[in-house]
């Protein structure tokens, strides 16, 4: 899960990273009165999950109350990169001697963590990365031995970042590790980490993705869930414990068990598809290892609940949960979603129990359903129903 800026920094504040007074409000008139109890100018910041707020007009200076406002009612509202500004975070202006860059990261391809940091901050980090890769320092990090302050020192050096603040970047360096660590993060990334003209280190910005599979171990992280720009398909999937993505640009719902097959079904489909007019995968879904009629008939129920989707592939191979109960499983299903199925489903079923698991299919004979045999032939006629749906 991705945080907002506040969240990000509230965080930080838990674990000792400096960071400065804020306040979060939905309207240009209590943002006016945020400037008046934090006192002197203000930054008011466009809190939406996406980079480049400043160069969007998400970011702007206010010296004084009246103005706070004014700048409120230019940022909410605003769209920035298709994410529309419904809150603000009204802060103390800083003054601003050097940016850096800073952060910590899963880095998935060498199995380890990462350091980045850079005495350039400010500028987005691709741009960075590209431009002047030398400028960009990568430390990796055991993951057991962590970063402590000889650590911390290390990456200071090797971003080269001034003597001056060497020591007290270092420290925040290490709370930010902490922070990390502490919150079961993947993703910590302060751009920019500023120093101020009394040298002192303040993290300015914060990006903050946390590791939902260890939300067991923080209560406190469900607070941090955004109802209202949350997906209602994937919210409503994960208060059923099902495993739902949705993708863009694609009109075949999915349904597999086990996230090989439905990572492969994801291919058959799209390669299919490009016989029937483009058709793509729209989403998918992994019911797992129990199939029963209710996990089937909710996961159902979110798949035709996109309106993308025109048909939908489900793609079982029966193991522990066999054929025959995955079989009953759609029948049940599609007797309890009753008049809510309207889209034609292709089933291939395989696997243990598989000729009784198709007997059940065609006693049943549901209009929708379509049985086939194999997972490439079903993949075409998915991608063909599809079509068919859009003409
Ligand atoms: N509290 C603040 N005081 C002064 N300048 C700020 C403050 N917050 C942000 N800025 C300036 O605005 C720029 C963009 O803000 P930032 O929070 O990094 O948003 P984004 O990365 O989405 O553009 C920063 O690089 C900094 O120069
Ligand atoms: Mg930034």
């Amino acid at each position: 899960m991705d945080l907002y800026e506040y969240q990000a920094k509230d965080l930080f504040a838990a674990h000792g990273v400096p960071v400065l007074p804020g306040r979060t409000v939905d309207t240009a008139s209590d943002a006016e009165a945020a400037a008046g109890e934090i006192g002197g100018a203000v930054v008011v910041k466009a809190q939406v999950k996406v980079g480049g707020r400043g160069k969007a007009g998400g970011v702007k200076l206010a010296e004084n109350p009246p103005e706070a406002k004014e700048k409120a009612e230019k940022i909410l509202g605003l769209d920035i990169k298709g994410h529309v500004v419904h809150r603000v975070l009204v802060t103390e202006a800083s003054d601003i001697a050097e940016e850096y860059y800073f952060s910590f990261l899963l880095d998935r391809s060498n199995r380890t963590f990462l350091a980045m940091a850079s005495a350039e901050g400010g500028m987005e980090i691709e741009e960075l990365a590209v431009e002047r890769p030398e400028a960009l320092a990568r430390v990796p990090i055991d993951a057991i031995a962590g970063v402590d302050k000889a650590k911390a020192d290390e990456i200071v050096t090797k971003a080269k970042l001034p003597a001056a603040v060497a020591d007290e970047a270092a420290e925040v360096i290490v709370k930010l590790w902490d922070t990390f660590v502490g919150e079961d993060a993947t993703l910590v990334e302060v751009n920019p980490l500023v120093r101020d003209p009394q040298d002192k280190i303040i993290a300015l910005d914060g990006k903050v993705t946390l590791d939902e599979n260890a939300d067991f171990r923080h209560e406190a992280h469900a607070a941090l869930v955004d109802e209202r720009t949350e997906n209602p398909l994937e919210a409503k999937a994960k208060a059923k414990g099902l495993n739902y993505v949705k993708l863009d640009d694609g009109q075949v719902g999915i349904i597999g068990n086990g996230a090989g097959l439905v990572m492969s079904t994801l291919d058959v489909v799209a390669y299919a598809g490009e016989s029937h007019g483009g058709m793509k995968p729209a989403n998918f879904l992994d019911i797992g290892g129990g199939a029963s009629a209710e996990v089937m008939a909710a996961g159902l129920d979110v798949i035709l609940g996109d309106s993308d989707v025109r048909s939908v592939f489900v793609n079982v191979f029966g193991g522990i949960t066999a054929c025959d109960a995955v079989a009953n499983g759609i029948v049940e299903a599609l007797k309890i979603l009753g008049d809510d199925a309207t889209k034609p489903l292709v089933v291939r079923l395989d696997g243990n129990n598989v000729d009784e698991g198709r007997r059940i299919l065609a006693e049943a004979n549901h209009p929708l359903v379509t049985v086939v045999g194999t997972m490439d032939d079903a993949a075409a006629k998915a991608a063909e129903l599809a079509a068919k749906a859009g003409a």
